[in-house]
């Protein structure tokens, strides 16, 4: 269960579950609805999940240093509420929001480039590594004014909210987040805001990003297999997410739809179940809803549609090939490697 939204027939399985059930191995009452999970994401009587206490506890029982990763977790604005929940959104906004028209443009033309010179005749390709990754790199560097290549070889940082991982992989996601933290605060005259702050971008940006393109765009190739790349009609919204799931904490007993919550309980909303209950252009929930609404979304949906133009000039047939998650990811859907091969 612990890796249910990874598993191949996890559509029929959350059918069953639907609207919400407990399970018993998580502990945890999971919600599969999208009304109700529309409502929790909405509420006032729901918080959201302190990430970095968490790492608190197992520093304070283990002796172990996990301030590099109880640093980066206090500035993620979906691990807070109130007024530094407000600063913290207000600081990311500021640079996604700088120079907006400038870097869609940009990362538009840089899209239609990457797309012509990778979608050729007998070229197979890693979709994670050639495609998504050098889009989150030339975001990143317009966002950080920075160009990331030149210190992230290792890029697993977002698994620091991953409730479930050994306490060797957490010492080792927090080297890497501590590296990136000293790495921006070498280039703190170039970045537009904090090193905290770069990383906790980074850290949310990442998977998420990389993520969510490759298993939309593994999923819309599964649907048309034998066309021509040119002729699929591409959705303009994601189709699969790299986000499973987020969790909320009660603030009061509480019955939601049906749904008991006790006080402190916490609620799993499997926004991966609601992928095929999705109506309207912008009406998902892979980004959230309400006041945590994902600040990432207008230019995650830029760059989608623009890879789905350039692939609209690609007149290629494709085959698919191996694809495998990253196994060990409690917190992510975030595909490994994924190759397709194109021909005539
Ligand atoms: C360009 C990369 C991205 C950046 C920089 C980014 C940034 C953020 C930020 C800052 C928040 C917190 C907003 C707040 O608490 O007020 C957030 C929330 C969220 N993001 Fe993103 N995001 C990115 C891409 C994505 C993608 C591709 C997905 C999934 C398709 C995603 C899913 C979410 C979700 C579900 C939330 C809500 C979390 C909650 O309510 O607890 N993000 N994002």
């Amino acid at each position: 269960m612990l890796t249910l939204h990874q598993q191949p027939d996890r559509r029929e399985r959350y059918e069953q579950l639907r609207p919400f059930s407990f399970e018993e191995d998580l502990g945890v009452l999971c919600v599969y609805d999208a009304d109700l999970i529309s409502e929790i994401f909405r509420s006032e009587d729901f918080r959201t999940n302190p990430f970095a206490d968490h790492y608190r506890e197992i520093a304070e029982r283990t002796g172990i240093d996990f301030q590099a990763s109880i640093a980066t977790l206090d500035h993620i604005p979906f691990s807070k509420e109130g007024a530094e929940h407000q600063r913290l959104r207000k600081e990311m906004n500021k640079i996604v929001s700088a120079e907006s028209q400038v870097h869609i443009a940009g990362m538009e033309a840089f899209i239609a480039e990457l797309t012509a010179s990778l979608f050729v005749a007998a070229n197979e390709i890693e979709l994670t590594r050639q495609l998504a990754r050098p889009i989150f790199f030339e975001l990143f560097g317009r966002w950080l004014k920075v160009d990331e290549r030149e210190f992230i070889e290792e890029s697993n940082f977002s698994a620091v909210f991953d409730g479930a991982m050994s306490l060797n992989r957490r010492k080792r996601v927090n080297a890497n987040l501590k590296g990136l933290r000293c790495a921006f605060a070498e280039r703190a005259d170039r970045i537009p805001t904090t090193p905290e702050i770069a990383v906790a971008m980074n850290v949310l940006g990442n998977d998420a990003l990389m993520g969510s393109l490759v298993l939309s765009l593994w999923h819309v190739l599964e649907q048309n297999a034998g066309a021509r790349l040119n002729d699929i009609e591409i959705p303009p919204n994601l189709v699969a997410t790299g986000v499973p799931f987020i969790e909320r904490i009660a603030n009061r007993d509480i019955e939601i739809n049906g749904m008991k919550v006790a006080k402190d309980e916490k609620v799993r909303l499997m926004i991966d179940a609601t992928s095929r209950q999705i109506t309207g252009i912008e009406a998902d929930l892979f980004f959230g809803k309400g006041r945590h609404l994902c600040i990432g979304k207008p230019m995650t949906l830029v760059i989608w549609r623009a890879i789905s133009r350039g692939l609209r000039k690609i007149p290629l047939r494709f085959t698919m090939g191996d694809m495998k998650l990253r196994t060990g990811d409690y917190a992510f859907n975030y595909p490994e490697f994924a190759w397709i091969s194109l021909h005539e």
